[in-house]
């Protein structure tokens, strides 16, 4: 995610992009850029860091003019740097442009824009725009943008400037959000609400394939045939913190819910285009280079560590290479068995968490070779790994990770499908319907995501007990983890996940009349198993709250409650079974008035011992 903001009126736009861009940083804080028509040209100042070493910079030089655009930056591709910020411009600096999104095919237009001179100054994909934009200019800056949104693909919030067009913004966008500000004798644009609710309530909601040419007293809308389109005004009944949530009451809800797009967005490049295979061309690696892997180790902390539990089971069932799973700080003490010919996993949704780096070092000290999977482009983490897969989650504030989690799982399964083909582990019949499988599991969230009201009544029913237990086996065992973890570091429950079996050895003592117990029964092979536990706690008077598939109508005579998750393949239910955890992890906290998104004692990233 980043966050884009436009200005063109009669007042000077610099004030109104950086503020516009402040109350954006949640979107993204790599780096910060504005650019600004000055006296007839186009004037571009961007750096990287936060949004306040731009303002440094320009504290006694802003630009002045009355139309411009911003971005503050989440990195994807090319990491956090000056010349990768934006805006980003063809060589001449006649077109200009700031961008949201990831363009899929840039590596391929950059090459022909390159052979034919164009010459580049970033690693982004974005800034194949500005100079797809050069090549097609041919006086009419509309017809230019249309003819170069038919030549990208991928996702995009795109904001353009022209030098032969000054008094005009052209914006667009693609599966990312984009909203127009109505003023008196100016015009605002920004990627979300917050950036102008302070403006104007008076918006348009830009819609996928609307393009907009903004004057300072008008905005056209058409498609990319010209056909005119009228918007309707949505007048903005949020206030600014709520808008800054996208009117969810907490980051940790708004995160949840960004779930399907983020695993929409991680998938993206990673699925070949007839949509049957997976592909990592992006790590260059090889049959014969997986041939001398004979071990991988995850490494990682917290949620992340649950994530990387899953992982074990995904390389080892798909792609038949031995895993140990450790917690960071652990491993790093314990004189790991390690050599060249093992891969070391480390997982990080911030990149910078100080046991796992310590951990990564540690493992390249050994002489293994390292992988990074990181949400944060350019984090320590990413810098110190031979190789990184990103997540693209987009920022995650909330200190409860969610849809990091949930990607982490996606990149895993998809590198472990991957692997299997490369080794010839897996059939090409397996690998075809997981691939099939992981495509579905976007659209299956939403629809779990559309039905959560038994969930907060379970959690208003009971968020008060003081106790509660997850079980489960197998994969189940591992989402347990997770949904405890949820649970505990934000209603402050004491939550404890068990595998299933394990319960007769010792635990069941702890089981006593009205205890909540949340047992995952998913996994088909270990499911009778994991009855006969339910049976043990329900011997107990525990109260049973089963995560079950759709259609199994024989567990509701053995639990108090059961909640549904869509059937899928066993490798994709914890994508899907960890949904009802969190959501009744963040409506317990509701209940018990927690501080949901900054729960006492933790931080977002760990970057100390
Ligand atoms: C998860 O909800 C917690 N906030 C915490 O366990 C977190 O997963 C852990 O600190 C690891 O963080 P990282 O993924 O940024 O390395």
């Amino acid at each position: 995610m980043c966050g884009i903001v436009g200005y063109i009126g009669e007042k000077q736009a610099a004030p109104f992009l950086l503020d516009g861009m402040s109350k954006l940083e949640y979107r993204g804080y790599d780096s910060a850029g504005i650019a600004i028509f000055e006296r007839g040209k186009i004037r571009i100042e961007k750096c990287v860091g936060r949004l306040d070493a731009l303002k440094q910079k320009l504290a006694s030089n802003l630009p002045e003019g009355t139309v411009g655009i911003g971005h503050t930056r989440w990195a994807t591709h090319g990491r956090p740097s000056d010349r990768n910020a934006h805006p980003h411009a063809n060589s001449n600096g006649d077109f200009v442009v700031v961008h949201n999104g990831i363009i899929e095919n840039y590596l391929v237009l950059k090459e022909a824009l390159v052979e034919k001179g164009h010459q580049f100054l970033s690693e982004t994909d974005s800034e194949v725009v500005a100079h797809l934009l050069e090549e097609n200019y041919d006086g009419d800056f509309e017809e230019t943008v249309k003819k170069v949104l038919r030549m990208i693909e991928g996702s995009y919030s795109l904001v353009f400037l022209c030098a032969q067009e000054p008094n005009k913004i052209i914006c667009t966008k693609k599966d990312n959000p984009l909203v127009i500000g109505l003023g008196q004798g100016e015009n605002f644009i920004a990627s979300d609400i917050p950036a102008i609710i302070a403006k104007t309530r008076r918006t348009y909601i830009m819609n996928d394939g609307e393009i907009a040419t903004v004057t300072k007293d008008s905005v056209w809308v058409q498609d990319i045939n010209g056909t005119p389109i009228s918007k309707k005004v949505f007048e903005v009944n949020w206030n600014a913190e709520a808008a800054e949530k996208g009117g969810f009451e907490h980051f940790m809800l708004k995160e949840i819910y960004e779930q399907p797009k983020a695993l929409r967005d991680t998938m993206t490049g990673r699925v070949t285009k007839d949509g049957k295979r997976i592909d990592f061309s992006e790590l260059n690696w090889t049959a014969e280079e997986f041939a001398d892997i004979n071990k991988i180790f995850i490494v990682a902390c917290g949620t992340s560590y649950h994530a990387g539990m899953l992982g074990k089971y995904y390389f080892e069932q798909l792609a038949r290479v031995p895993v140990e799973v450790d917690i960071a700080s652990e491993f790093r003490y314990r004189s790991p068995i390690i050599d060249s010919n093992c891969l070391t996993i480390i997982v990080s949704q911030s990149g910078e968490t100080s046991d796992t780096l310590a951990a990564l070092k540690e493992a390249r000290r050994l002489g293994s070779r390292t992988l990074a999977i990181t949400n944060v482009v350019g984090s320590s983490i990413a810098r110190e790994a031979d190789q990184v897969v990103y997540t693209y989650a987009g920022p995650e504030i909330a200190v409860a990770s969610t849809k990091a989690y949930t990607t982490q799982l996606i990149v895993m399964l998809m590198l472990a499908i991957y692997v299997g083909e490369i080794k010839a582990t897996l059939p090409e019949e397996k690998a075809l319907s997981l691939v099939q499988g992981l495509k579905a599991v976007p659209e299956q969230i939403h629809t779990l995501l559309e039905n959560i009201e038994q969930l907060k009544v379970f959690a208003t029913q009971y968020g008060n007990s003081q106790d509660a237990f997850y079980l489960g086996r197998s994969l189940d065992y591992a989402v347990a983890l997770e949904g405890a973890l949820k649970m505990k570091e934000i209603s402050y429950i004491h939550a404890e996940a068990y595998a299933a079996g394990e319960l007769k050895h010792g635990t069941l003592a702890l089981i006593v009349e009205g205890v909540p117990v949340i047992a995952l029964a998913t996994q088909d092979d270990v499911y009778d198993k994991t009855i006969s536990n339910i049976q043990e706690v329900k011997a107990r008077d525990a109260v049973v709250i089963a995560i079950a598939l759709e259609g199994d109508d024989s567990i509701g005579k053995y639990v108090d409650h059961v909640i549904f998750v869509p059937r899928a393949d066993k490798y994709l239910t914890p994508l899907l079974a960890v949904l009802p955890l969190q959501l009744l992890a963040y409506y317990a906290a509701l209940t018990r008035g927690c501080d949901v998104d900054k729960p006492r004692n933790l931080a977002k990233s760990v970057t100390v011992e």
